[in-house]
Parts: C-alpha cells; sequence; structure tokens
C-alpha cells in the first residue's frame, strides 16, 4: 500500500486528517497571530525529517534565525532542527508584479539556489515544504485577482515536483470565517483560533477540509507544551 499522507505526528490531529496532511498537496493553516501556527509547522517538518526526508521551512517574516533560537532548542524540534533546510525570502514588489512565468521561476531559485534550480525543477527530492506565511504575497499583490492566480501558479508547481506543502495565513482574530482565497485551492485547510469555554480563552482548531476523508468538524482545543502542540 502506497502512503498517501504526510503526518504531524500529533496522533488526534493525524488520526482526524484520515492519516495525515496530504501528500504531494498543499495544506493550508490558517489563523491570528500567537496561536500555534508556526509551531504545527515546525512539527510537521521535524516529522518528515524523523521519517528520513527532505524537509524546508521558508519564511517571509521572522527571520529563521530568531525562530531557531526560540524553538531550536524545543524537545520536539531539537534532533530535527539542524536537518530541517532554512531559508529566509523577502519578497519584494518588483519580484511579483507583474508577475510572469520568469519571475515565478526565478522566485524559488533566488530564495534556494542550493536545491532549486534556474529553471525552478529540485536538485533534490523535497518532501515537505512549509511557506510561512503567504499572507505577505497577498499584502504585496493587493489585488486578488492576481493573488488568485499567483496562487494557482504555485499549487501546480507543488503538484508537479511532489512538494508536499504547507502554506500558512494570517487571519485576523475572529475572522477566521472570511477572506483567503487559497483555502479555494487547498486539499486540506485547518483554521485555528481562540475560543470562548467557561469564560476562558482557548487554543483550537478546526478541520474546514480534508479531500477524501470524512472528518470531524468540531474544534479540538490544544495547548502549547515543550513538547509542541497537544490536542
Ligand atoms: N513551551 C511553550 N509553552 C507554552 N507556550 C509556548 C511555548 N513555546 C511557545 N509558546 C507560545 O506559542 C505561541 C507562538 O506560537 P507560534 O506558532 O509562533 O504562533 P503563530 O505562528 O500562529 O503566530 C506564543 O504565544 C508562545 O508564547
Ligand atoms: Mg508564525
Amino acid at each position: 500500500m502506497t502512503i498517501s499522507f504526510e503526518p504531524s505526528g500529533i496522533k488526534k490531529l493525524d488520526d482526524a486528517l484520515g492519516g495525515g496532511f496530504p501528500k504531494g498537496g498543499v495544506s493550508l493553516i490558517v489563523g491570528p497571530t500567537g496561536i500555534g501556527k508556526t509551531l504545527l509547522a515546525l512539527q510537521w517538518l521535524a516529522e518528515g525529517v524523523k521519517n528520513g526526508q527532505n524537509v524546508v521551512y521558508i519564511s517571509t517574516t521572522v527571520p529563521v534565525e530568531r525562530i531557531k533560537e526560540y524553538y531550536g532548542s524545543a524537545p520536539f524540534l531539537k534532533d530535527a532542527a539542524s536537518k530541517i533546510r532554512w531559508y529566509n525570502m523577502d519578497v519584494e514588489p518588483k519580484e511579483l508584479i507583474p508577475f510572469t512565468e520568469n519571475k515565478q521561476k526565478r522566485l524559488f531559485h533566488n530564495v534556494m539556489p542550493d536545491i532549486i534550480d534556474e529553471d525552478m525543477m529540485p536538485k533534490i527530492k523535497i518532501h515537505r515544504g512549509v511557506i510561512d506565511s503567504i499572507t505577505s504575497f497577498d499584502r504585496i499583490i493587493g489585488d486578488k485577482a492576481l493573488f488568485r492566480y499567483v496562487s494557482s501558479q504555485f499549487i501546480k508547481y507543488f503538484n508537479k515536483v511532489g512538494i508536499s506543502a504547507m502554506l500558512i495565513e494570517e487571519s485576523n482574530l475572529g475572522e477566521v470565517t472570511s477572506g483567503g482565497e487559497m483555502r479555494n485551492f487547498a486539499e486540506a485547510t485547518i483554521v485555528m483560533d481562540y475560543i470562548e469555554s467557561k469564560n476562558m480563552y482557548m487554543r483550537a482548531m478546526k478541520i474546514m477540509k480534508r479531500y477524501g476523508v470524512n472528518h470531524p468538524t468540531y474544534w479540538m482545543p490544544f495547548h502549547i507544551t515543550d513538547e509542541g502542540l497537544v490536542l
């Protein structure tokens, strides 16, 4: 049997997803700042490393040096941190607009010249990749139709080269059901937010979509510990 999913190692989440995140497809994680999106992504990459995969983390916001400083020594990441390929991506408007095939090709090559060639083909097999976050693209492009087009180009690319991609999207508090062009393209979408329970706010996540799986649709509360996200 071929395994068609990329687990996070968070058992309850993987079970709810029917085994894990889609393999060779795109997953989208949406949520407000501080909710735990980056941690979830790093846990997912660490699980890939544990399975002997090549994994890539691209930050468009916080420099990866800072992220490694904060989370690199956490128990869930410390063995994997040196095996994750970390990249910073500073997206400038002129690198995206007007959006041409050449610009698309250069975008990834410029950031990862060691593993992506000038024609955008990976030089090594890349199993898992995270872009944290795509909201940077959205803000720079500033045009819904163009962002939708750029998103669809990215998704075709991930499918073509067989990268399991996890894209992170920032949302505003309490706005989880709005916006987000990307969720129409993703094969799995998870929304993270603070939910009110007994006059307290707690972190929770909800699977909005997972193609091919009859997944639960309720909020699943979680904690953040030194071991990462715990459902
Ligand atoms: N070991 C830990 N125990 C409890 N909370 C933690 C721990 N490590 C990080 N956090 C919390 O996790 C949150 C950051 O999560 P992060 O994944 O960076 O959020 P996001 O990417 O959604 O903005 C912060 O609020 C931080 O305080
Ligand atoms: Mg983050």
